[in-house]
């Protein structure tokens, strides 16, 4: 089901119940009630005129961002429908009534004699569901991108890239509404194949949470440089040194493709190259090299691809972020590489990093951000930005993960904000069947004794299934099983 809204005019902002429609509420209401910590889910994909979904139906909004996009498009009201996913929660889980329904003393779809859910168990109700539905897309998109390299093998570098195109524009989307849906990715790979498809999805998907956080600030950093930095060190959005601007929803699309197909002239290297468990040899890295300007270039031509995002994305993904970097190609001056390609970098450094690979192990996430921050800091005011754009993205406890306290207790991620952890064993690692209260950090900090132990990594729920409390394991499912042991 799907609603078309009328973008470019306002349809006032009173909640009402229309004739024959669904209830429409007032974006403004919606996003007080987001900000006081409530949750909306539409119950119906909300999409514009023009064709672009701007809410998934099934998807909580739970960040203001989101929701005032919508209101910059001119839309003053949406339908919220009450099914079983949709509807407007407020912050303690307790459903609200809409217009179409009669004033409750007692919440909508409350079950009598059961008290309403409770505020953890509607955030771990959010993270299921957002897991599954992320899992569903990631699972097209890696469809998606094995169909597109294998046709490049295949057909002599031709490919179909409008498939390409719509999966992104969905997976955008997606990942535009829940900012750490990465953390779902797979990052436990066997063989090269994989890994590549992976890799696109991972780098996609980081890449472009990344860049609408550099974007959304990019006016405040802009005036920064002005004050502070002669205009002739930036490059336009296509590579041209002195100017900037906003990048338009349809840019930020076509770079995002960019960052899905960024390694697809590996497909044309040498498997035997590409599987090396080893060090490679200088000859092999200079085979390597020409998966940018050669190998891609040469099917972005043959496909008569002239997008300049897509087109800069492939060619300088491994170009310098800085003056002397080391074993970085194709040549060319590092303030003249387009932001959007230092973000590509950065995503294409990180998934790397925290791959899981047959010959070496996954490195700790957090570990790998203070890292790539500390190898870049400093180097350039533009690159600075980026990187903190990439740190608030990506340096975070992503919910659904368990991490470890100094004082030896592990705890589940609730919401990575904080963040808020869900303490799930004792002090020495036994166990707790029963909920415990949140403990709400504040910058990563409970007490000035108790902090996150950044030497252990955070792990996903599967890799901590031992440790979960029975009504964690109810939502986690272990591989195989297609249900809960
Ligand atoms: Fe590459
Ligand atoms: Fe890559």
């Amino acid at each position: 089901m799907t609603q078309n809204i009328n973008t470019g005019s306002s349809l006032g902002q009173q909640s009402a119940v229309t004739a024959n429609g669904p209830p429409m509420i007032s974006i403004d209401r919606l996003i007080d009630l987001v900000r006081q910590g409530g949750t909306v889910r539409t119950g119906v994909d909300i999409v514009s005129k023009q064709g672009k979904l701007l809410l998934e139906k099934d998807v909580p909004v739970t960040d203001i961002e989101t929701l005032e996009r919508v209101k910059r498009l001119g839309i003053g009201q949406i339908p919220i429908i009450a099914t079983a996913k949709g509807g407007m929660w407020d912050a303690q889980g307790v459903p609200l009534a809409l217009p179409s329904s009669p004033p409750a003393t007692t919440p909508a779809n409350a079950v009598p004699g059961r008290r309403p859910r409770s505020e953890i168990d509607q955030q771990l109700q959010q993270i299921t569901e957002i897991k599954e539905i992320a899992t569903a897309k990631y699972e097209k998109a890696k469809g998606c991108i094995k169909q597109a390299l294998h046709s490049i093998q295949q057909n002599d570098g031709e490919f179909d890239v409008s498939p390409v195109a719509d999966m992104v524009t969905d997976l955008v989307d997606f990942v535009s509404q829940n900012e750490n849906s990465f953390s779902y990715m797979t990052r436990e790979i066997f063989s090269y194949d994989d890994y590549l498809y992976n890799h696109s999805i991972n780098v996609c998907t980081i890449g472009t949470v990344v860049m609408k956080k550099f974007n959304e600030n990019f006016s405040a950093a802009v005036n920064t440089f002005l004050n502070n930095t002669p205009a002739t060190v930036f490059d336009d959005k296509a590579g041209n040194e002195h100017s900037f601007s906003y990048f338009q929803p349809a840019e930020l699309r076509d770079i995002s493709i960019g960052f899905f197909m960024h390694d697809l002239g590996k497909v044309l290297i040498d498997p035997k190259i590409l599987n090396k468990n080893g060090k490679l040899s200088e000859s092999e890295f200079e085979e390597i090299k020409t998966h940018t300007a050669e190998k891609a270039m040469t099917v972005l031509e043959k496909n008569c691809l002239a997008n300049p995002y897509i087109t800069n994305v492939c060619l300088y993904h491994h170009a310098k972020l800085y003056d002397d970097e080391p074993r970085c190609y194709p040549e060319r001056v590092h303030t003249t590489v387009p932001p959007y390609v230092k973000v590509c970098k950065l995503a294409d450094i990180y998934d790397a990093m925290t791959s899981k690979r047959a010959y070496k192990e996954a490195l700790n996430p957090v570990g790998v951000v203070t890292e790539i921050f500390n190898h870049y800091a400093r180097k350039d005011p533009l690159l600075q930005y980026i990187l903190h754009s990439f740190v608030s993205s990506v340096g975070i406890y992503p919910p659904g993960s368990v991490v470890a306290l100094t004082d030896g207790r592990q705890c589940y991620v609730l919401d990575s904000k904080g963040p808020v952890l869900l303490p799930i064993t004792d002090d020495n690692g036994r166990t707790l069947n029963q909920k415990q209260d949140p403990i709400k950090m504040v910058k990563g900090v409970a007490k000035p004794d108790i902090k996150i132990d950044r030497r252990r990594p955070p792990l996903a729920p599967l890799a901590a299934y031992k440790i979960l409390p029975d009504y964690l394991r109810r939502i986690v499912k272990p591989p195989g099983t297609g249900e809960a042991s």
